[in-house]
């Protein structure tokens, strides 16, 4: 065999290695990852640490996992399915079957951004006398719907926050709608920091001009009825709130499903048909799909049918109460640290708060938080708004927070010593100098090289093909905040782009 020949044979091997081989090949892989479990990964990751659950999620995604979503007539379980978890999102979001809720509808999507796209879509293609539709959001919205203006064609109104409320002012959304504008959206919560935007006030102006209102409740949806139902307070956001079109809520965030599956709901039906895609100018089957993907594992589906019926309303409601008291803990343990402020009291799930000591670096304070086995996740600064560490909270968290607390100073007493990040004067030329467009791989490679950072460098070794990655971030996310959002985000292309190389041998 050539030496080619066996570097490909790793990828794809000649002959079939035996199954305990490969699984302890992806449990090598997985070795190198964040924690999914056990409370101290702030992002990414929903753990409600319910015993048994992992284990009837994968029994439920094993039954489904070769079942096609493409045509529900050929799968009726999935369609089931699929209807159950709307029925679900729709009654816990001001819809279901009482006669005086609105007759909501949805689909399940792969995601929240999915869910996103699709609600832009549907309001764009209900609108097609419009020649360039536009979308208005806070600035504090999702970058998804970014994504989907992107995707959609549809230009795209930012509206500013307040740097002290972090909310949008209605009169401001008001202003920004104009004739072409075929969706307001709003969110219940941000992400970045966790406030509800004020949705009666905002969908109230839509609906005066005429316009669907989305809430983007991906990240919130299945929480805020609970925690409302515990007695924090906030404003109303779902079908409750006249002018609310259609919500967005991810099951696979708060409702501690698997990943791959979120809720598109919208008031009514004739609301959601523009949002379907139908073809049949073409010799082979006429295809119909509600949602981005046309085939469609059922495996996350029948994982999270699973995973709703197991927790059910009250299960969901004691991991609501858990997730608060850790919130709670958490933001506390923050405001004992001087120099930390809370970007917002908490009213949701997130707690995010920012450094005013020039001599804390926020960066190499979520460094040392990792080097403590904490995982934080930094945020950029973005026009007035500085930069901060957004967390966000799960029920897994909750036996964690004493310990947090101890950690958290220690790791600011650390950052004070080390200082904040430098950049070399090199860097900070070259970055002010170029535009973004001049970036290319050998610049970014270059840049990492002047950092002292190898980027992808190593080879991956056969069956730890894990990608290398600079170990501590302080220095990446202090490039990223002084870079301008149009620098930042080709910066990470270039920068992802040399990770995602393939792997032969
Ligand atoms: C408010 C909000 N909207 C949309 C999304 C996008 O969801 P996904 O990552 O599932 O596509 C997120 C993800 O964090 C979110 O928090």
């Amino acid at each position: 065999m050539s030496e080619r020949d066996d570097r490909v044979a790793w990828a794809l091997p000649a002959r079939g290695v035996p199954a305990d081989r490969v699984l302890d090949e992806i449990r090598a892989l997985r070795s190198a990852d964040r924690p999914t479990h056990g409370g101290r990964l702030f992002a990414y990751v929903y753990d409600p640490a319910v015993p048994g659950l992992d284990d009837l999620a994968m029994s439920a995604h094993a039954l489904s996992a070769h079942v096609n979503g493409l045509d529900p007539t050929a799968f009726p379980s999935l369609l089931a399915m699929e209807n159950v978890l709307v029925g679900a999102a729709a009654s816990v979001l001001g819809g279901g079957p009482d006669t005086s809720a609105p007759d909501v509808v949805g689909s399940v999507t792969g995601g929240g951004t999915e869910s996103l796209i699709l609600a832009v879509k549907a309001a764009r293609d209900a609108r097609p006398e419009v020649s360039v539709p536009r979308l208005v959001i806070p600035v504090s919205a999702h970058a998804a719907f970014a994504k989907a203006a992107h995707y959609l064609g549809v230009a795209l109104d930012l509206v500013p926050v307040s740097a002290v409320t972090l909310r949008p002012d209605p009169a401001d959304v008001a202003a920004a709608i104009g004739p072409d504008t075929v969706l307001v959206a709003c969110s219940a919560p941000s992400y970045a920091h966790g406030v509800v935007d004020p949705v009666p006030e905002i969908a109230a102006v839509a609906a005066a001009a005429g316009v669907r209102c989305h809430v983007d409740a991906c990240f919130g949806g299945w929480t805020l009825p609970y925690l409302r139902r515990l007695g924090v307070e906030g404003p109303a956001f779902d079908f409750s709130v006249p002018g609310v079109t259609s919500i967005s809520v991810d099951l696979h965030k708060y409702a501690y499903c698997p990943k791959g599956v979120s809720v598109l709901l919208h008031r009514d039906a004739a609301l959601r048909a523009p949002q379907y895609f139908a073809f049949a100018d073409w010799p082979g089957y006429t295809m119909i799909n509600p949602v981005i993907s046309s085939t469609r594992s059922g495996g996350p589906i029948a994982a999270a049918y699973a995973t709703l019926r197991h927790i059910g309303d009250d299960g969901y409601l004691a991991l609501a109460g858990q997730t608060l008291d850790a919130v709670r803990g958490l933001a506390a343990a923050v405001t004992k640290v001087d120099g930390l402020w809370l970007m917002a009291e908490p009213e949701s799930t997130v707690v995010a708060f920012t450094s005013t000591d020039p001599a804390l670096d926020l960066f190499v304070l979520a460094d040392e938080l990792t080097a403590r086995g904490w995982h934080t996740q930094p945020q950029m600064a973005y026009g007035d708004l500085p930069a901060s560490i957004h967390l966000t909270v799960t029920a897994a968290v909750a036996p964690r927070v004493a310990e947090f607390g101890p950690a958290l100073q220690a790791a600011a007493a650390t950052a004070r010593e080390h200082g904040p990040v430098r950049l070399p004067d090199e860097v900070l030329a070259l970055l002010g100098s170029l535009a973004p467009e001049q970036l290319s791989p050998e610049l970014v490679e270059g840049l990492a090289g002047g950092l002292g950072l190898a980027i992808g460098g190593a080879e991956p070794g056969a069956g730890t093909g894990a990608a290398p990655l600079p170990d501590r971030s302080a220095l990446v996310n202090t490039v990223l905040n002084v870079a301008p959002p149009r620098m930042r985000e080709r910066l990470l292309i270039e920068f992802v782009g040399l990770l995602q190389r393939p792997t032969y041998g």
